[in-house]
């Protein structure tokens, strides 16, 4: 097979053991020196992907936006922002992973559009029940003059999740629905007008040849009959909730739209990927996004939000290795993206930190640098063994911690404006990653320029520090996605090995074992063959927070 072959559409449904790596596009590559990475930088640097071995990448989104979310808030799903190039750099990007065997999956917003949306704009302008109203969510208020929002829902970015307009005769008016900030309204997935639009931008992203799309937001389109009021459990976080009956999440009349893309994805030959971000608490609940005629995957946010505990590594493990399979689906693994603690720092934490909230200087959580490196190089080495599909975030191959110490004014997370100040949010995670340690921006572009500042200290990180030295997490992860496509473990089954002690994970995946001390105190390295190690092994030993595989 060539290389060009097995980036084909035609290929089989290559989605069940790939690896996917994230590439968040502002912060991948900056060819034109703006300080915000584009589309022509990821063509430029797209080597060192193949390099690493990814099979796939998924961009985060690089439409036209007013960039109030990271893109996150699209105003025209059909082109490409200014920021990041234009369609013409995009065909160029995905002509170039191709030809490289390398997938290109494209992040799809439907739950909500940017406010400088045309549909939004006309909505309005529009009178209360137009047509144009009902592509989103618009309801009168509450109270005599309509002056309390339709519900107590609250934004997950803080804040309520109802906006009062201004009515064209100036008078105040409506509430339109924002599950996330101000700027982005939800759209009335009920309407058919806003099924049909959708299914347009599918076949518009179809036709330039994408393999697929990561679907935000998955679970939240369709939102519970009468909306009525809510309120999240006191610990549970605001993109979940252990509560079944979040009138806002998971509500069945979803799975209908899904279905429905499926149904457009056929229609073109060969195999394309729908992955579901679903943030749901159970492998389970999670497996509910999934079925051979809906999404083909779902992020597994249970096994992400895993501390490092070997009892509940094994329990979140098996119950994702029962709960996907059952309905036809692989398992998904996953351990950063642009919205979390990067794995390097969360994996050792001074103390907890709820998910969402970020760090930063002044919280009581802080990382312990030397522990989270290596549990996270361990945390990977375990990871790539296990069956499935699994995902990677830019900068996680190079070891990355999140970026603590970002000065307040730099901070752009609109978690971070709508808590007023008191939850950090995501930047730490987003921050430009390092090329090479002695450019400007450490090789990010030419100019220097960064729209989040890299950590002065970053040069360590740098790929080129890192692909000279044959004990980097660069080498690690290169040796762990040859060595998984070698031995077949994205397609292999997993059975335990029960008898190595509380604090360690053990299992079979072909013939490779897999053996991670998650305890204080070194354990004898069973015999056979060391393939790999997530950090360097001397005698019969492995230490404490390191993993192996090692031929049986
Ligand atoms: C998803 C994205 C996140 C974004 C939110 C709203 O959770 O991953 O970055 O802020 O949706 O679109
Ligand atoms: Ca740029």
């Amino acid at each position: 097979m060539t290389q060009q072959d097995a980036a084909s559409p035609t290929g089989s449904e290559w989605w069940r053991t790939a690896v996917i790596y994230q590439i968040y596009p502002r912060s991948f590559a900056d060819a034109n020196g703006d300080g915000i990475g584009d589309l022509p930088g990821i063509t430029r640097r797209l080597d060192a992907l193949a390099d690493l071995g990814v099979d796939a990448i998924w961009l985060s989104p690089f439409m036209v936006s007013p960039q109030k979310d990271a893109g996150y808030d699209v105003a025209d799903y059909c082109d490409v922002d200014p920021l990041f190039g234009t369609l013409d750099d995009f065909d160029r990007m995905l002509h170039a992973a191709h030809e490289r065997g390398i997938r290109v999956i494209v992040d799809l917003v439907p739950n909500h559009s940017s406010d400088q949306h045309v549909w939004f704009q006309e909505a309005l302008t529009a009178a209360p029940g137009s047509p144009e109203r009902a592509r989103y969510i618009f309801r009168d208020g509450k109270g005599e003059n309509g002056e309390l929002p339709p519900n107590n829902w609250e934004s997950v970015f803080g804040g309520g999740m109802w906006q009062r307009v201004v009515e064209a005769d100036g008078t105040p008016g409506q509430w339109y629905l924002h599950i996330f900030d101000v700027s982005q309204p939800d759209f009335d997935w009920t309407n058919p007008e806003v099924r049909e639009y959708f299914r347009g931008v599918l076949r518009f992203w179809l036709d330039r040849g994408v393999d697929g799309f990561r679907v935000d937001v998955a679970h939240g389109l369709i939102k519970a009959d009468g909306l009525p009021d809510y309120s999240p459990p006191a610990d549970g976080d605001s993109m979940g909730g252990e509560d079944d009956d979040v009138p806002y999440w998971g509500q069945p009349g979803v799975h209908d739209v899904y279905r429905d893309w499926h149904a457009v994805l056929e229609e073109y030959p060969g195999h394309r990927a729908l992955c579901a971000e679903a943030w749901l608490p159970t492998p389970e609940k999670t497996a509910l996004w999934v079925r051979p005629d809906e999404m083909n995957q779902a992020f597994n946010f249970p096994y992400l939000t895993t501390e490092w505990d070997a009892a509940a590594l094994r329990k979140v493990i098996s119950e994702s290795l029962e709960a996907f399979p059952a309905v036809g689906a692989p398992a998904t693994w996953v351990l950063s993206n642009h919205d979390v603690i990067r794995h390097a720092s969360r994996l050792a934490l001074t103390a907890e930190s709820p998910q969402g909230e970020g760090i930063g200087p002044l919280s009581a959580a802080q990382p312990i640098p030397e522990l989270g490196l290596r549990r996270a190089r361990a945390a990977t080495t375990v990871m790539l063994a296990l069956p499935g599909s699994a995902y990677l975030f830019q900068g996680e191959e190079l070891g990355l911690p999140e970026a603590v110490d970002l000065p307040d004014s730099a901070r752009q997370d609109p978690t971070w404006f709508r808590t007023n100040h008191e939850k950090y949010g995501r930047d730490g995670c987003r921050v430009p990653i390092p090329w090479e340690a002695a450019a400007p921006a450490f090789g990010f572009n030419d100019s220097g320029a960064s729209w989040l500042p890299q950590p002065t200290d970053w040069a360590r990180f740098a790929r080129d520090v890192e692909a000279a030295d044959p004990d980097s997490t660069l080498h690690l992860y290169t040796r762990l996605l040859r060595l998984r496509r070698e031995h077949g473990l994205g397609a292999g089954t997993l059975t335990w090995i029960g008898d190595e002690g509380d604090d360690v994970l053990a299992f079979r995946n072909g013939n490779v074992t897999v053996i991670a001390n998650l305890g204080a105190q070194p354990i004898p390295l069973p015999s056979g063959e060391v393939l790999v190690s997530s950090e360097p092994l001397t005698g019969d030993v492995l230490p404490a927070d390191t993993a192996a595989w090692l031929l049986s």
